[in-house]
């Protein structure tokens, strides 16, 4: 007989002979009949099996504790149960892989993630993760669908580079130099014309700048792919190793990225609502019941567009009639998360798309404004996040852009190929970066960022 996936079986009609397999989540029952929760992870719900002691071997029924993997035949019947449609009655069993009780760690009671986060090895066989995880998966198709909907090219850049894109500094290096006998040049520094790649690389922090080169042959590209940073940032919205969505397009000014940005997570929110009801429901009803509201509530909202400055202004107001922040707000200053959410979750009570922020506090590649003081820089504020998008139009001059790579004393040898896309045809272009997992967070509503990838990595912490 095929297996069903319990997703299809909770659809199937009943009467039929089945087979389903999968893990058991509780067994409970009296002297005469079993009840055993079945999961495969298809679907959130799980399928009930009934057992009649009578018909299984009472052995074979001791060793089906939570966590056992199991095959089930039997028919497939109308549940007298309110909890599902359907049901099974077992006609045989066959167990694949007993569970022990004692060890199995999500036996325990603790299920807070902060216990689950040490057993994340397993945590996708609870609830929650499975609900997250397949949201995961969903969206990341969205993703794909989005763009490939609009004719955009889907662009692999490299993970190993020798540019720092984001001019910060916080790289992972990748070297295979032994490090207890690192070979030295005249000077006295590594000799990296020894390693791999002759050069010294790192793992990149973004692949906007292949992405530009994309973008100015292909028209408009995206890439979607991990990110690595070295930046010892023990916050809930932090990772070491994270994913970004980077589209890149030609032709394409600040209004137009914004108006793109816009779109794209709007989208990706509504594809959530209408193909992965069941998983986003489990989240709201169990932690968070202002979940899906929220989530309708920015697919119908136009996101408010300001200037960095606008926002310093209504942050020291704020200030002025009373409001506590941590750090003063001043012009000039990065916002911090509690200076974006308060614009975003008390000021306007929408996302925000500020704008024009002081070139000092952003990357090189910007586009310069005429003030002299601030470039054509957009970042995305969201509710209960923060900044969920960050992007900009792209100096297009290259007079411009050496002259910002001097003055950031940053190396022009790692990026003359890049500077080529000003040297032939340049043209006006922009794109965006959107943490993956920032927009999960949003759409799961979990707290924390650790709890929306399978295995996080970040300080001191890579153990699975
Ligand atoms: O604002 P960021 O640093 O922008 C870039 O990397 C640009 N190259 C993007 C572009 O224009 N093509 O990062 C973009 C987004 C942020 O808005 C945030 O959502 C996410 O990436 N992000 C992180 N997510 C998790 N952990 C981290 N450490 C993150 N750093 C950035
Ligand atoms: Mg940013």
């Amino acid at each position: 007989m095929i297996r069903s996936k319990v997703k299809t079986l909770l659809g199937m009609e009943p009467g039929q002979e089945v087979l389903a397999k999968g893990w058991v989540r509780t067994k409970r029952g009296n002297k005469e009949i079993a009840f055993i929760a079945l999961n495969d992870g298809s679907t959130i719900q799980n399928i009930q099996v009934v057992v009649d002691k009578t018909a299984i071997d009472g052995d074979l029924l001791a060793k089906i504790t939570t966590g056992a993997c199991i095959a089930v035949t039997g028919k497939l019947v109308e549940s007298p149960g309110s909890g599902q449609a359907v049901e099974i009655h077992a006609s045989s069993i066959e167990l694949y892989g007993e569970c022990d009780p004692v060890r199995y760690p999500l036996q325990k009671k603790d299920t807070s993630f902060e216990y689950l986060r040490t057993v994340a090895h397993l945590r996708p066989r609870t609830n929650t993760f499975g609900a997250v995880l397949r949201l995961r998966s969903q969206m990341a198709f969205a993703i794909h669908e989005f763009f490939h909907s609009k004719g955009f090219v889907y662009l692999n850049t490299p993970l190993i580079t020798a540019a720092d894109a984001e001019g910060a500094g916080n790289m992972f290096q990748v070297t295979t130099l032994p490090l207890d006998n690192v070979p030295k040049d005249k000077k006295g520094q590594p000799d990296y014309s020894k390693d791999f790649f002759g050069r010294r690389t790192s793992l990149t922090v973004s692949g906007q700048l292949e992405g530009e080169l994309g973008a100015t042959a292909l028209g408009e590209i995206y890439t979607f792919g991990p990110t690595f940073r070295a930046e010892n940032s023990n916050t809930p919205r932090h990772l070491a190793e994270f994913w970004m969505i980077e589209p890149e397009m030609a032709f394409y000014d600040i209004k137009d990225n914004m108006d793109l940005a816009e779109e794209f997570i709007k989208s990706l929110v509504k594809y959530a609502l209408d193909n992965c009801f069941d998983d986003v429901k489990f989240l709201n009803d169990k932690y968070d019941d202002g979940l899906i509201e929220r989530l309708r509530s920015v697919i119908a909202t136009d996101f408010v567009r300001l200037t960095y400055t606008e926002g310093i202004k209504i942050l020291q107001e704020a200030e002025a009639g009373g409001h506590k922040f941590e750090e003063h707000v001043e012009w000039g200053m990065d916002l911090q998360s509690e200076h974006e959410r308060f614009l975003v979750e008390r000021h306007f009570r929408k996302p925000v798309i500020l704008t024009d922020y002081p070139k000092d506090i952003k990357a090189f590649y910007m586009k310069q404004n005429d003030d002299g003081k601030t470039v054509r820089a957009m970042d995305v504020l969201f509710p209960n996040i923060g900044e969920i998008i960050g992007g900009s139009e792209r100096e297009a001059s290259l007079e411009k852009l050496n002259a910002r790579i001097d003055e950031l004393h940053m190396s022009h040898r790692t990026l003359e190929w890049y500077l080529d896309t000003r040297r032939f045809g340049t043209c006006p272009h922009s794109g965006f970066g959107l943490g993956f997992e920032r927009l999960l967070l949003f759409i799961t509503g979990m707290q924390n960022i650790r709890d929306v990838i399978p295995f996080p990595r970040t300080p001191k912490n890579a153990e699975f």
